[in-house]
C-alpha cells in the first residue's frame, strides 16, 4: 500500500515511524513532513491546509491510505474531500470535527448527552459575556470557541483578568474568527491525563493512557505550550477510571454525533480532568494529540494500518489492541526563547550517538545544505521505553545529555507525577 501521512510535527514523524513496521506499506510520503521524516519517508512540499493540493497528489500518486495529523485540514472538510473523489482517509468528517473546530457545539453536544464537564455558558456577544463575570466564583476558564492551536484558554483568577480576557478575545481579535463566540466555565481541580479511542462511527477502541505536560517549566509552572513531553500509560487513569470514561464519554458521543448525523470516525482525543467528582471532560480533539502520540505508538504492538483501515471501512467491532506493557517517556527538547519568540537554523548534533533502544522523533528540524538543523519551538521529542516510568525516564534523560544545539532546554520532571503514584 502506499500511504499519505499529513502534517510536519513529532506527531508525525512518530506515525510516520509506525505505519513504516506495517508489512502491508510499500511506500509512505508525508506533506509536507521534516528533518527527521525525511530520513524515513519520501516527503512532498504541500502544506497541511491545501487540501485541494493534498487530494490532487493522492489522485496522481494513487495513496491507498490518507492520515491526517493536524486539525486544521479536518475543519477544513478534508475527509469529506477525499471521499468525495473515491479515496480512502482515515479521519473525521467536517461535521464530526466540530468538536474539536468548536468549543461551543462541543459543550452544547455534551450537554444535549449529558457527558461530564465542567458547568458553562456560551456566548457571541460581549456584552452578555462581561454582564456574566459579575456573579460568579473564581478562578474561573475563559475558552475562545474556535481553532487557536492551543493557546485559547485562558485561566482567570478574579473578575477583572476575566474581564480583559473577554474583551481581548472578542473586541480585541485575539484570536481572529476563532473569538467570535466564547465559552466561560467551572475552573475544575484535579490531575490530567489523555484518552485516545479510535471509531469507526458506531464502535470504538480504547488506546492506552497517557499524560501531557502543558507548561514550559519544571513542577507545571510558567505558560502553557504545545506539550513539553508525555509518558504511557498514565497511572491516575485506573481500569475502572478507565471503563468509567468509556461508559460516561465515549460511548455516548459515538452513539450522540450518529444519532445527530455526524458519526465520528478516526482517532478522538479527550482531554480529562479526573476530580474528585469522577473524571470531566476539558475538551475534545478529533485527532492525535502530539505530544501523546509519541509516548502511546511506541508500546502498540498491533499493526496501526490495520485498525485504521477499520476505522476507515467500519469494521472495528471485535478488534483487540496488543500492547507492549513497558512505559514509554517522550521529553521534548525546545529551541531558546521557546514558547516566546525563538530563534532557529542552530545546528543539532550528537543524534547519531542516541542508544538503539531509544527513538527520537522530530518536531522543528530542517535538513539544510550539510546539517540537520532546528526549524521550530519544538525541536525533537526524544522517546524510550522502560520496565516501569521510572526506569523509562532513567533511559531517555541518559540519551538527552547526548544531544547538543544552542539555545536548548526541556523539562526535567516528565513522568514525576506517575512514579508519586507508585
Ligand atoms: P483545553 O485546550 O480546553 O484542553 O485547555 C487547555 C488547558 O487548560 C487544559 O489542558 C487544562 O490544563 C486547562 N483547562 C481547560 N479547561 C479547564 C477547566 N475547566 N478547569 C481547569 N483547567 C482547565
Ligand atoms: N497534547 C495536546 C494536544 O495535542 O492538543
Amino acid at each position: 500500500m502506499k500511504i499519505l501521512v499529513i502534517g510536519s510535527g513529532g506527531r508525525e514523524h512518530a506515525l510516520v515511524w509506525k505505519i513504516k513496521q506495517s508489512p502491508r506499506v510499500s511506500r509512505i510520503f508525508c506533506a509536507p513532513g521534516n528533518g527527521g521524516i525525511a530520513e524515513i519517508a519520501e516527503c512532498v512540499d504541500i502544506k497541511a491546509d491545501d487540501i485541494l493540493g493534498l487530494a490532487d497528489f493522492a489522485q496522481a500518486q494513487g495513496i491507498d491510505l490518507t492520515v491526517v495529523g493536524p486539525e486544521v485540514p479536518l475543519v477544513a472538510g478534508i475527509v469529506d474531500l477525499f471521499e468525495e473523489e473515491g479515496l480512502k482517509i482515515f479521519g473525521p468528517s467536517q461535521a464530526a470535527a466540530r468538536l474539536e473546530g468548536s468549543k461551543v457545539f462541543a459543550k452544547n453536544f455534551m450537554k444535549r448527552w449529558e457527558i461530564p464537564t465542567a458547568r458553562y455558558a456560551a456566548f457571541s456577544d460581549e456584552k452578555a459575556a462581561l454582564a456574566h463575570l459579575a456573579g460568579h466564583t473564581y478562578p474561573l476558564v475563559v475558552k475562545a470557541a474556535g481553532l487557536a492551536a492551543g493557546k485559547g484558554v485562558i485561566i482567570c483568577r478574579n473578575q477583572v483578568e476575566a474581564e480583559d480576557a473577554v474583551r481581548r478575545i472578542m473586541s480585541g481579535n485575539m484570536f481572529k474568527d476563532a473569538g467570535k463566540s466564547l465559552v466561560i466555565e467551572d475552573f475544575l481541580e484535579g490531575e490530567e491525563a489523555s484518552i485516545l479511542a479510535i471509531s469507526d462511527g458506531k464502535d470504538f477502541l480504547l488506546l492506552e493512557s497517557s499524560q501531557d505536560h502543558k507548561r514550559i517549566f519544571d513542577n507545571d509552572e510558567g505558560p502553557n505550550t504545545g506539550g513539553m513531553g508525555a509518558y504511557s500509560p498514565a497511572p491516575v487513569v485506573t481500569d475502572a477510571l478507565s471503563r468509567q470514561i468509556a461508559d460516561t464519554v465515549i460511548r455516548p458521543l459515538i452513539e450522540g454525533m450518529a444519532d445527530e448525523g455526524a458519526p465520528f470516525k478516526g482517532v478522538l482525543y479527550v482531554g480529562i480532568m479526573v476530580t474528585q467528582d469522577g473524571p470531566r471532560v476539558l475538551e475534545f480533539n478529533t485527532r492525535f494529540g502530539d505530544p501523546e502520540t509519541q509516548a502511546v505508538l511506541p508500546r502498540l504492538k498491533s499493526d496501526l494500518v490495520d485498525v485504521m483501515l477499520a476505522s476507515v471501512d467500519g469494521r472495528v467491532a471485535g478488534m483487540v489492541l496488543e500492547w507492549d506493557p513497558r512505559a514509554c517517556v517522550c521529553v521534548v527538547m525546545a529551541a531558546g526563547g521557546y514558547p516566546g519568540d525563538y530563534a532557529v537554523g542552530a545546528p543539532i548534533s550528537g543524534l547519531d550517538k542516541v542508544s538503539a533502544g531509544a527513538v527520537v522523533f522530530h518536531a522543528g528540524t530542517r535538513k539544510d545544505t550539510t546539517a540537520l538543523v532546528t526549524s521550530g519551538g519544538r525541536v525533537l521529542g526524544v522517546t524510550a521505553m522502560g520496565e516501569d516510568v521510572a526506569k523509562a525516564i532513567v533511559h531517555v534523560y541518559a540519551e538527552i545529555k547526548k544531544i547538543t544545539y544552542e539555545g536548548m532546554h526541556f523539562r526535567r520532571d516528565i513522568g514525576r507525577k506517575a512514579i508519586g503514584r507508585h
